[in-house]
């Protein structure tokens, strides 16, 4: 399943993070704000329980937040994306995958993985700005799931019908949040035309 933020401020913001002119600084600022979009859609299914709250002037019915969040940012490029999560839902928990894409092969690589046990049992938000072959976030999810993890949900700035397939057929129980679907991968494994390469855009490396 996914889930395309179609919002015009999104596709306002999407439309200059993805120019080729846009200079890291202001880069890293519209990942924050473009996932802070994508995020509060992402979160409106999170459980909730109703709860009283005494008011200074009487009693109201209201809701809160039931379930752990975790938020997962795939190192490096989904750092890009925890201050604008984190914004929304600043108790949440972080655990961390380290992966990267072998540039021979295409396949990710794990280089590191530490998660708060709370996965087990709340609520996972995997973040990456790219899933392009979907290799990486199945790599995550498959790491989360066998660390306990069963409710995760995927949070991107821009994929292609590739990635998401391969996402969906490996776990389809896992929803994918995103501002784009791209039409198609370059022989590279670029998503086109995307924004090139999120991780070297965000951090300004060559
Ligand atoms: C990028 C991106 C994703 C992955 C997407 O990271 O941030 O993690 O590639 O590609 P895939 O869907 O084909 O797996 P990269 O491997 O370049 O590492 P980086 O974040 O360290 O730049
Ligand atoms: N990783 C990126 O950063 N960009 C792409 O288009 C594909 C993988």
């Amino acid at each position: 399943m996914h889930k395309l933020i179609d919002h015009p401020c999104v596709q306002h913001k999407l439309a200059i993070i993805r120019d080729v002119e846009t200079g890291h600084k202001r880069f890293r600022e519209l990942a924050t704000e473009i996932t802070k979009f994508l995020c509060y859609e992402a979160l409106q299914n999170i459980p909730t329980k109703d709860i009283t709250v005494t008011t200074p002037v009487g009693e109201a019915k209201a809701r809160k937040i039931a379930t752990d969040l975790v938020v997962v940012p795939i190192l490096r490029a989904g750092v890009g994306m925890l201050d604008g999560i984190l914004e929304l839902v600043p108790t949440a928990r972080v655990g961390f995958v380290g992966l990267f894409r072998d540039e021979a092969t295409k396949q990710p690589m794990t280089y590191y993985e530490r998660f708060p046990p709370q996965i087990k049992g709340g609520t996972c938000f995997v973040v990456d700005p790219m899933v392009a072959t979907g290799g990486s976030t199945v790599a995550a999810l498959d790491l989360l799931k066998t660390n306990g993890a069963d409710n995760i949900v995927v949070i991107c700035i821009v994929t292609c019908p590739e990635g998401l397939a391969r996402v969906n057929e490996a776990h389809p129980d896992v929803a994918v949040y995103t501002a784009a679907i791209d039409e198609r991968l370059d022989e590279r494994k670029y998503i086109v035309p995307g924004l090139g390469d999120a991780g070297d855009r965000l951090f300004g490396t060559p």
